[in-house]
């Protein structure tokens, strides 16, 4: 079965079943659709329904079902093993407060199963994780009763193991404890107990009745997770409470690469057809082909067009630092094999060729992909060979990141390549310095935890619809939004903009917005169809294509004396009531991101 198949069984399968089909939400997590968690990017399906987990009603209903674009790169090192990736997608059923346990494990074991309208795998070869209850959240015994049953249909009795966790005989269910079976994206948020299912991938006929410790067959590969149904119960605060969810939900994460790898019998991801175009062209073009180089440079480069196409830009910090990095790694490592510059070109095409029909942005945004990918190609490829010499000449590792944007990652790279060993903590000590590119790891920022739907949070929201109106009037242009993120210190927005903005035209901004704080304004929430949506929004800076047939537009001004909006956005919330809680507005700083586009960051206090 092809992956697209996989996929659209999947969307179907839970479409039957009273499930909205929702469209995968961008990469970068943008303050206006849904609050930012303190992310660099969207690392789990579950992430931009994080209001809708914690109660907010989703405009497409209780039971959804997408599969959502993911990054993560906390694992890059391990990119070329047999299913790392920096770039994934995951498929998910989601009942916010509907269905419960009962219904997802049903469905779970349906889809896995069925030969028609599911997967159609093979039951005995299927076992599952139940949580076993730590640190006074309780066992959960519904789910091992509703595996149980469920399993019965097929005639497998589905045995629970013990607490040394080893499967042997009937053994079906282990109860496993927090670590593996308790979900929370990092340490705020929605969270619950979960149930994960795995695949025997060697099966009883080759490999013999499944035996031994679990953490032994999932180590060796022979049991791999394929999905993971998470019940969600609690929201756990700042101060380590763990409230009870008004709503009971369900999350499932059931990672598209992975499932097809057990579906087409691989061994590993860069085996399934998913990655196989890329890998074979590598290996029809590469002088000196390496199977560990072609995977790199297969993962990045499909992970870079993702990255553009959502609007992420190579920079020095943050996300535009991550694409750097991926970018530079994969030029890297086409080098190594041999390969001339022109060939990336080739495989940008491939994975825009090969993935538009999920994700048709990626065709529209084609021309856009591969110009920021030949800029960055080229600047990189003229810094290289000058920090090369430098580098070979002992200069340190955070000149070369600061002089020449050498990722200090891949400095160690090439320092071991050449036997030579860098000083990590002295490049640690240099760069705490330089600001804010600790923030550069997305996953460093995912263990930081969920930043919660903050009040300073929402109202930087409204400010960056007011922010961006403003822009609109004063420069009197077609501005929209790249990209925005907010902490609880300050707003950063991008916008299209060909030059510097002058002094005054940042005071007339600022004064603008300031104007609309002190005028008291609604900001007055509608939802309506997306078509109409479309035509009542001030700017379209989203594709609409991504977001479900009713969607919401938050209005401000509506009531102001001239009768006007002022600012009319498409907006997935949350935002103050009235533009007078605001504060006094800022800007702090005006720079360029790239070539056409300006950021802003902002205060208001
Ligand atoms: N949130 C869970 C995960 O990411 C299930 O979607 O694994």
């Amino acid at each position: 079965m092809q992956s697209k198949e996989i996929r659209e069984r999947y969307l179907k399968f839970f479409e039957k079943r009273g499930h909205t089909i929702i469209p995968s939400a961008t990469l970068v997590p943008a303050n206006y659709d849904i609050p930012d968690k303190g992310t660099l990017f969207t690392t789990a399906g579950m992430q931009p329904l994080v209001p809708y987990l914690l109660g907010e009603k989703h405009p497409a209903g209780s039971r959804l079902v997408d599969v959502q674009k993911c990054v993560r790169t906390g694992d890059i090192e391990d990119v070329g093993d047999n299913r790392h990736l920096t770039f994934f997608e995951m498929m998910g059923n989601w009942s916010l407060g509907d269905y419960f346990k009962k219904e997802s494990i049903a469905w779970s074991l349906e889809f896995l199963t069925d030969k028609n309208e599911g997967l159609g795998l093979d039951p005995k070869r299927l076992y599952v994780t139940t949580f076993k209850g730590e640190d006074g959240i309780p066992r959960d015994d519904d789910s091992v009763i509703f595996w149980q049953e469920n399993f019965a249909k097929y005639g497998l009795s589905a045995v629970v193991g013990t607490d040394d966790e080893t499967i042997t005989g009937d053994i079906r269910i282990l109860p496993l404890g927090r670590e593996d079976n308790f979900w929370i994206a990092g340490v705020t948020g929605p969270c619950g107990g979960d149930t994960e299912i795995f695949y025997d991938v060697i099966g009883e006929k080759k490999g013999g009745k499944l035996f031994g410790k679990f953490s032994d067959l999932t180590k060796s590969g022979r049991l791999i997770e394929i999905w993971n149904n998470v019940f969600m119960e609690f929201n756990k605060t700042t101060d380590g409470k763990y409230e009870p969810l008004t709503k009971k939900n369900v999350d499932t994460g059931m990672g598209l690469e992975r499932t097809t790898l057990v579906m087409q019998g691989k061994a590993n991801v860069f085996e399934t057809d998913i990655f196989v175009p890329l890998l074979t062209f590598i290996r029809s073009q590469a002088k000196s082909y390496d199977e560990m180089s072609a995977r790199i440079v297969s993962d990045h480069v499909r992970s870079a067009v993702f990255m553009i196409s959502d609007g992420v830009t190579p920079a020095n910090t943050e996300a535009g630092y991550v694409l750097r990095r991926v970018l530079r790694r994969a030029i890297r490592h086409l080098d190594k094999l041999g390969l001339s510059g022109e060939v990336i070109f080739d495989l940008i095409k491939i994975v825009i060729t090969n993935f538009s029909y999920a994700y048709p942005e990626l065709k529209d945004n084609k021309a856009e992909i591969l110009e920021v990918i030949r800029a960055e190609d080229e600047k990189f490829r003229l810094t290289l060979e000058k920090g090369l010499r430098e580098f070979e000449k002992g200069i340190d590792a955070f000149d070369l990141f600061q002089t020449y944007g050498f990722p200090i990652e891949m400095t160690v790279e090439l320092a071991k390549e050449k036997g030579i060993k860098i000083d990590v903590a002295v490049f640690g000590e240099k760069m705490k310095k330089h600001q804010e590119i600790s923030k550069a790891g997305s996953e460093q920022k995912f263990k930081g935890g969920l930043a919660g739907t903050g009040e300073v949070e929402t109202r930087y929201h409204t400010a960056t619809h007011l922010l961006l109106a403003a822009l609109r009037n004063v420069l009197k242009g077609e501005i929209v939004q790249k990209g925005s993120n907010i902490t609880t210190e300050r707003m950063r927005f991008d916008f299209n903009w060909p030059e510097k903005l002058t002094a005054e035209q940042i005071k007339e901004v600022e004064d603008l917005v300031n104007e609309k704080i002190q005028e008291k304004l609604p900001v007055i929430m509608v939802e309506m169809p997306k078509e109409e949506a479309k035509k009542a929004v001030t700017t379209l800076s989203f594709d609409l294509s991504k977001y479900g047939d009713t969607v919401k537009v938050y209005k401000i001004g509506d009531q102001s004396p001239v009768g006007q909006v002022f600012s009319a956005e498409f907006c997935g919330g949350p935002h103050v009531a009235n533009t007078s809680e605001l504060g006094h507005f800022k800007i702090v700083k005006e720079e360029a991101v790239s070539a056409g586009v300006r950021r802003i960051k902002a205060t208001i206090v």
